[in-house]
């Protein structure tokens, strides 16, 4: 039913709302709201505590520098165990995530795109997503944080990472001899990103193996494989971005129990390479690549 009366508040209400809202707008935009908008850059890597494998974060830090001109660009490491190492040994001081969120909160950055220099998503990579989600929306600090996925995230990175990885190994090799990259492993559910991996390079190359130090497969399980199909040569290479203790200790060092021992006393001649993935730029370009896409949101 038609009320006249009605009409005039309901009138007045709607008025007394719009100066509300107005009133809280130009509220907020005085407090902390009209800053200018500052974006930013932070690579996340591992780490490595050895003075060879720095040529990989060089290389990153200039495509990167490069990809993104005027976009100031931050590193962190997520170990600690190097971050201390680093600290102690080469009296350098490196920032862990937080510490690096935290001076660029201070700096007045309001716009964060975090890059994981991970292979793959698994424990460095989850614990650096809770730390830049807690960063995200703070009292003035950073408006955003987004994080860009490792190097192996979906089916199209395991394609493009396959491809950039074949594109690197040496061109000695003959198509009979095998190859035989060592991804670190893991204990988090996120290993299953080297079966697959597995999987994605025999699809382009039979001879190329996947094994892990500390998961899924093995080198043993790699071995077996090397034997049936009477593989007499290897190629060792690291499926990691950097050739640093791993690479040079446990691929390919003297000691009894590398990889290169072990398959040299399996009747394999070993060819290591000591190149990170880092090093190659087809790699470092699925990086900047997720990087790109990071900051896509930030418009
Ligand atoms: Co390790």
């Amino acid at each position: 039913m038609y009320k006249p009366y009605c009409r005039k508040p309901r009138l007045a209400a709607i008025l007394t709302t719009c100066l509300v809202l107005v009133l809280t707008a130009s509220f907020a935009l005085a407090h902390g709201d009209e800053r200018p908008v500052k974006k930013g850059i932070l690579l996340v890597a591992f780490g490595s505590s050895m003075p060879e494998a720095q040529v990989s974060f060089e290389n990153i830090d200039t495509k990167v520098k490069k990809a993104f001109p005027g976009v100031p660009v931050r590193w962190a490491y997520t170990s600690k165990i190097i971050r201390n190492k680093m600290a102690k040994e080469g009296g350098k001081s490196l920032d862990s995530p937080a510490a690096a969120l935290s001076k660029m909160m201070d700096e007045d950055f309001t716009h964060v795109a975090v890059q994981s220099l991970h292979t793959i998503p698994g424990e460095e990579y989850h614990s650096l997503l809770k730390t830049a989600h807690e960063f995200q929306g703070m009292p003035k600090g950073m408006k955003r944080v987004l994080v860009g996925y490792p190097l192996m995230a979906s089916h199209e990175d395991m394609l493009k990472t396959v491809d950039a990885v074949m594109a690197n190994i040496p061109k000695a090799r003959k198509n009979d001899e095998a190859v035989v990259l060592m991804g670190h492993g893991t204990h988090h559910p996120g290993n299953i990103y080297y079966p697959a991996a597995q999987y994605y390079f025999g699809q382009k190359d039979a001879n190329i193996y996947v094994g892990t130090v500390e998961g899924a497969p093995s080198l043993d399980e790699v071995l077996a494989e090397l034997k049936k199909k009477n593989i007499k040569t290897a190629y060792l290479m690291p499926l990691m971005s950097v050739a640093g203790d791993h690479a040079r200790n446990d691929m390919a060092g003297n000691e009894d129990d590398s990889w290169k021992s072990v398959l040299t006393k399996a009747g394999i001649k070993c060819v290591p390479v000591l190149k990170g993935t880092a090093e190659f730029d087809q790699v470092v370009d699925i990086w900047v690549e997720h990087l790109k896409s990071a900051l896509s949101h930030f418009k």
